[in-house]
């Protein structure tokens, strides 16, 4: 049984006085059992839009959402139980500390009463929270309060888990936690659903991504075929400074440069002779995710 099965979704938004938005114009999605799913593309192309219909609080126009074979619409609370979701807005219960705002959540999604209290305490731990336990969760910072989100979302060990941007606005050092995390709950048999916009991250993380522009689903499949399949004669490279004369082959891929490779020893003589000392890094072979996706996108 699949994890997610979207087949055909669609979703406008009729906002009052204002035109409407087609925030998803049919839109198929599979993700299979075990894997690192990324989904990704630009501000507004509908990626949380998706997300807020898989965990049930919006409802589709149009198509079906099915995860483990349960419709997420007629199915609704016996799915849930099979997923945990981090909404992109941060959403905490105001007054509560984290042990009743967990308490609260594990039993709402039906952990027996006697596993609450280890539960709390193994989750807490993973996300390196447990000395926060008794804190009210308003006075948390805004990391931790992210943290106390993915608690929420795990506290009921679910089959499938979805990330809706779990590290905007978080540190270095916790963005790798929580990957580290992820990667750790993925090889324990979760399925994970997750969006960033950090390219590298999802680079290293994902088997499969989907790519989604203006609510349409523009690529989809495994990464490294489609890296493959990106790949050109070129050599990427990144720059110190930026506001050194160019050669003239040289073009800009977001932050990285990219050189046509003809001849692989005059052309890295060429492109080191010229930018010397100015190099920060050199790739070559598969394209980048952030090419991938500027050459989808733009
Ligand atoms: N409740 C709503 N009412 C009206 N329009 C909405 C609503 N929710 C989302 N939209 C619109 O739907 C489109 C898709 O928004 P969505 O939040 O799904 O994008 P996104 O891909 O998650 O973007 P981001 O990367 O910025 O989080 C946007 O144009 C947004 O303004
Ligand atoms: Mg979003």
């Amino acid at each position: 049984m699949l994890p997610l099965l979207v087949s055909q979704v669609s979703k406008t938004f009729h906002p009052s006085k204002r035109p409407v938005v087609e925030a998803l114009k049919t839109v198929s999605i599979k993700i299979e059992q075990g894997k690192i799913h990324g989904l990704l593309g630009p501000n507004g192309a509908g990626k949380s839009t998706l997300i807020g219909m898989l965990s049930g609080m919006l409802l589709p126009d149009t198509g079906k959402i099915e995860i483990f074979g349960l419709d997420i619409v007629s199915d609704t609370l016996e799915a849930k139980k099979l997923i945990g979701v981090v909404p992109q807005e941060v959403t905490y219960e105001m007054a509560f500390t984290v042990r009743e705002v967990l308490h609260y959540f594990s039993g709402m999604h039906g952990v027996p009463s006697h596993e609450r209290n280890a539960r709390i305490e193994a989750v807490l731990t993973d996300l390196d929270l447990l000395d926060k336990i008794d804190e009210r969760a308003k006075h948390l910072s805004g990391g931790m309060k992210r943290r106390l989100m993915i608690a929420k979302a795990l506290i009921h060990k679910p089959k499938f888990l979805i990330l809706d941007e779990p590290t905007a606005g978080v540190d270095v050092a916790l963005r790798q936690k929580i990957w580290q995390l992820v990667r750790r709950l993925n090889q324990e048999g979760m399925t994970i659903l997750f969006t960033t916009h950090y390219l590298e991250e999802a680079e290293q993380l994902c088997d499969e991504i989907t790519l989604i522009n203006h609510g349409q689903v523009v690529r989809e499949g495994n990464l490294k075929d489609m890296q493959t399949e990106f790949a050109q004669n070129s050599i990427h490279f990144e720059l110190f400074d930026i506001n050194v004369p160019h050669l003239a082959e040289v073009k800009s891929i977001g932050v990285e440069f990219e050189y046509p490779l003809t001849d692989l020893g005059p052309d890295m003589h060429a492109l080191t002779s010229h930018y010397t000392g100015n190099i920060k890094s050199i790739k070559s072979g598969a394209a980048s995710l952030e090419t991938i996706f500027l050459e989808l996108t733009r």
